[in-house]
């Protein structure tokens, strides 16, 4: 296949397991988190991800992002093969795909300015920072709806949604094609995430990403997604273009989740805002730092 022709993104029979210890003797046993899924994202589509808590979409999204290596199946990028990418070469594909997680304090280093957060890509991939890092901070900032004045401020002093804002501005300094949207909207107030949902859509329409996607909320997949996977225990048990995964479902599982109440539970909702706002105040050094990126 020619690199011109293949999908940006495609994952082949991924498979990852885990070893857990179970019952009074503690054996171990293997689990599949990931159990043979195959997917594809195309240039300037959004393949949205669903399922329930569990299903499996998060370890999806680190075996694509290459942040876990697969127990078995192929991940290729824009025709090649790097599933078992090292070195270098790993570095310039962790540059074109840049994940976005949930929590944008937690995924950005309470003790870095702005600045600093947002052109650490460029200094991790040794490049020089055109125009200096002040302007090109600024620029980023403006490009994401942040004002480029407070390019000095750190993240505590952002709302949630200004911090995800950060948060993209930093993956687009990495000057990705494939973005990872693992829950990146699912912290924010309904208003402010079709904000940054409008952001993401703008992005893309510039730039022409591909997004994998991931949200539990329904209602957020059906504003963004072009096509929809379902996931459930491992496996993805029907895909299909958005219209038709949501109006003309085939599977019973889709269809049960479907009729699931859309909105996250507000237990749920307020244990994640305690943990966000202890995050917020604490100086927890950042997931994505200590993988490198
Ligand atoms: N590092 C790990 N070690 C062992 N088990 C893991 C690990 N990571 C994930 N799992 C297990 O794999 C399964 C899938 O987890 P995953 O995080 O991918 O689900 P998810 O669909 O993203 O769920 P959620 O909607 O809650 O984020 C879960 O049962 C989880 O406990
Ligand atoms: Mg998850």
């Amino acid at each position: 296949m020619s690199t011109e022709s293949a999908p940006l993104f495609r994952g082949t029979g991924l498979v990852k397991e885990y070893s857990r210890s179970r019952g009074i003797f503690k054996q171990r046993t293997v689990f599949r988190a990931v159990d043979d899924v195959t997917l594809e994202v195309r240039r300037g589509e959004t393949l949205a991800l669903v399922g329930e808590s569990g299903s499996g979409k998060s370890t999806t999204a680190r075996l694509a992002a290459r942040l876990v290596d697969v127990t078995s199946g192929t991940v290729e990028f824009e025709g090649q093969d790097v599933t078992h990418l090292k070195g270098s070469d790993l570095r310039d594909f962790r540059s074109a795909v840049q994940v976005i997680f949930q929590d944008p304090y937690s995924s950005l280093n309470p003790k870095h300015s702005v600045e600093r957060l947002v052109t650490a890509p460029l200094v991790y991939q040794k490049r020089k920072i055109p125009g200096g890092a002040r302007a090109f901070a600024r620029d980023l900032m403006a490009r994401v709806g942040l004002n480029p004045d407070h390019s000095e401020r750190y993240p505590s002093q952002f709302s949630g949604g200004q911090a995800q804002r950060i948060g993209i501005a930093r993956a687009l300094a990495a000057g990705p094609r494939l973005v990872i949207c693992d829950e990146a909207v699912s912290a924010l107030d309904v208003s402010v995430q079709a904000q940054v949902i409008n952001l993401l859509r703008e992005l893309q329409a510039d730039e022409g990403f591909g997004y994998l996607f991931i949200a539990h909320d329904l209602a957020v997949v059906r504003q963004i997604a072009t096509r929809v996977a379902v996931m459930h225990q491992g496996r993805i048990v029907e895909t299909g273009p958005r219209d038709v995964v949501f109006d003309h479902p085939q599977d019973d599982y889709t269809k049960t989740l479907l009729q699931a109440v859309p909105r996250i539970d507000p237990e749920w909702d307020r244990r994640r805002r305690e943990a966000q706002q202890a995050r917020r105040a604490g100086s927890i050094a950042t997931a994505a730092e200590e993988e490198g990126r």
